[in-house]
């Protein structure tokens, strides 16, 4: 039984590293590690130096709750209730999709062709590209639109935690954005088949939502109406940012290519897959 006298370090460290092996969690002390570093902002060294350091009471008990969520397979970002992107820190929970590092590419691509004007992020989930756009960028103003009102709700309080001047609309993809008045549109829309949804880990499945990663049966039904939608309300010569399926991405191109989108071109992610497409509209209706 665990005892509630102050522990070392060293001893809650295996105590909770220990718990997470019982658990079938991968690198069970590197798990922990991670887990008390993110939860109290410390590097993970600093845990590791003066193991008879005695814990205080309270983060002994904060820790150990921490470490029973993981164990029950929560991802990290909902067990600390943030995440980073790109140079921003985010509030992280089941309200909306947790931001993935390869997302972090298409904001340095759509800001080395544009980074002025008006923009839009459409399916912004908790707010990641629009906030990031919206610090690193100059635009004039920055629009987030999504579904959801879970996700929204998340985007407000990172907007509001960041100080940011987004302005957050809820509704279907391009439906609250005016004709021919964006330079820009950016957008990780869903992109999974039905198929690929069923086959993954049953960690994203139980802490994420469907509606941010699933798209039809081929995956491919919120990109294809991106890709017609975002023609109506970008300016002649404003450019698009998608973030696509990496088996998917020559097929998007052909179709954007086959809508009158010109300059598309594929880029590949931090992991070297073709991740992104980019597309600039052409002045033909
Ligand atoms: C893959 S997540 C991306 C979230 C965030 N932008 C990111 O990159 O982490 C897709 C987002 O699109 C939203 N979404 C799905 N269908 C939508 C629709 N028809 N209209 C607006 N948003 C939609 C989901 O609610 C979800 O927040």
């Amino acid at each position: 039984m665990r005892s509630d006298v102050a522990l070392s370090r060293r001893a809650l460290l295996a105590e909770l590293s220990a718990e997470l092996a019982a658990a079938g969690v991968p690198q069970p002390r590197r798990e922990a590690l991670r887990v008390w570093s993110q939860l109290l902002a410390a590097l993970p060294a600093e845990v590791l130096v003066d193991g008879e350091t005695q814990v205080e009471h309270d983060t002994v008990h904060a820790l150990r709750g921490a470490v029973r969520r993981r164990a029950g397979g929560e991802p990290l970002a909902h067990v600390t209730g943030r995440i980073g992107f790109r140079d921003l820190v985010l509030t992280s929970d089941h309200r909306a999709l947790i931001p993935r590092p390869e997302t972090e590419g298409l904001v340095d691509l759509l800001l080395a062709r544009v980074r002025t004007g008006r923009a839009a992020d459409v399916g912004t989930g908790g707010g990641c590209l629009a906030l990031s756009l919206a610090s690193e960028g100059a635009f004039d103003q920055m629009l987030a639109v999504d579904l959801s009102a879970p996700a929204l709700a998340q985007a407000e309080q990172n907007r509001v935690a960041l100080g940011a001047r987004v302005r957050l609309l809820r509704g279907d993809l391009c439906a609250p954005l005016r004709s021919d008045s964006l330079d820009a549109v950016v957008s990780n829309p869903p992109y999974l088949t039905e198929a690929e949804y069923a086959s993954l880990d049953p960690s994203v499945k139980r802490w994420e939502p469907a509606s941010a990663l699933v798209s039809g049966p081929d995956g491919l039904r919120a990109t294809v109406r991106l890709l017609q939608e975002t023609r109506s309300v970008l300016r002649v010569g404003g450019w698009l940012a998608l973030e696509v399926d990496c088996t998917r991405a020559a097929a998007v191109a052909g179709q954007a290519a086959a809508l009158g989108w010109v300059d598309v071109a594929i880029h590949a992610d931090l992991f070297g897959r073709e991740r992104y497409l980019l597309a600039r509209r052409s002045a033909q209706p």
